[in-house]
């Protein structure tokens, strides 16, 4: 089975890009290593520190993302990054050419109960001449030159993209490496699956409100198909699902707290998951244009997200459009 590093060779990455992506598989292993030792290692639980979005931190999202910080901070490729759990962008010593943004621990919800977890990446070029504050981030996703996914899971898999397709590599525990096990991945167009936290339905927009119930109308109602539905309450779960084997996930607006309307972050995990959908013939909307289009104002913005099959994608902006 073919290795991460000479996979990316083949694939054309160039080197700087192929270092920096060596650089997040290193801290992946470590957190795997990490959250399968569990309660051994005495890492479960919070802490009594909250983060810029105000959500209590778990030990794990610190350990997570000290040991992503400082292995690429110490990368000569890496210019700066910014995180989920920095407050704001962090300088490197070196100025490499790269910009990395990621979510050190998606799911921190599902760790005290052994659940899925996962990392997501998105890397972007240095502007030509970097501004060295947060502006060098606000780059539009489409700009991204590699982005994916680790997910811990019974197995620890990585899904990634260069802009080439989608390839999953699983690490192999008894050598410690990621191995190539899938070289593509197609998202099917259509779905009878979708993923949505359904408590928070009365706070719902009405064109979703609509969406979900003719979804659950099922044969009967206008849709004439039956949905089943899934929700892990870990995005790269969700997402993993679907890229795996098709399907809808949405976090969308709603009305919950007027000061924080949308769950997802756009840099950190919406971004970097709608390349790989994208990547993967799906397709990834905040209900009335392409995630990958929208032009960031802030590394911590969040937006609302609706992405996989690309027919059930469009569907759910066909509501958005006819409500407004
Ligand atoms: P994080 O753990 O990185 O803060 O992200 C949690 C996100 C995402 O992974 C998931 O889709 C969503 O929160 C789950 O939200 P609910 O708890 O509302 O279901
Ligand atoms: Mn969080
Ligand atoms: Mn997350
Ligand atoms: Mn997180």
């Amino acid at each position: 089975m073919k290795r991460l590093l000479p996979t990316l060779r083949a694939d054309n990455a160039p080197e700087g890009l192929i270092s920096v992506l060596n650089t997040l598989q290193i801290a992946a292993k470590e957190i795997s290593f990490r959250l399968h030792q569990g309660a051994l290692a005495g890492v479960l639980g919070s802490t009594l520190d909250e983060n810029i979005q105000g959500e209590t931190q778990k030990k794990l999202d610190v350990v997570a993302n000290q040991l992503l910080k400082t292995l690429l901070l110490e990368s000569p490729r890496v210019h700066a990054i910014a995180s989920e759990e920095e407050d704001s962008i962090v300088l490197s010593p070196n100025s490499g050419e790269y910009l990395v943004a990621f979510d050190p621990l998606d799911g921190s919800s599902n760790i005290d109960i052994n659940g899925t977890v996962g990392t997501i990446f998105s890397i972007l070029p240095k502007p030509e001449t970097p501004s060295n504050d947060e502006s060098m981030f606000l780059q539009k996703g489409r700009h991204q030159v590699a982005a994916g996914y680790v997910l811990y899971g019974p197995s620890t898999m990585l899904v990634m993209t260069t802009g080439n397709g989608v390839r999953t590599y699983t690490l192999d525990q008894t050598v410690g490496e990621f191995l190539l096990t899938k070289d593509t991945a197609a998202i099917p167009a259509d779905t009878q699956e979708f993923a949505i936290n359904m408590s928070n339905q009365r706070h719902w927009s009405n064109a979703v409100r609509e969406y979900v119930e003719h979804l659950l109308l099922g044969e009967e109602g206008p849709r004439q198909k039956n949905f089943n539905m899934r929700w892990n309450a870990a995005m790269v779960s969700d997402v993993h699902r679907l890229v795996t084997r098709g399907g809808l996930f949405t976090y969308p607006w709603d009305a919950r707290n007027p000061e924080k309307p949308f769950k997802l972050r756009l840099m950190y995990e919406a971004a970097p998951m709608a390349m790989i959908v994208e990547q993967a013939g799906g397709a990834a909307s905040n209900g009335y244009m392409p995630i990958l289009d929208i032009e960031p104002e802030h590394i911590h913005q969040r937006v609302a997200v609706i992405m996989g099959s690309a027919n059930e994608v469009q569907k759910c902006v066909e509501y958005h459009e006819k409500h407004g």
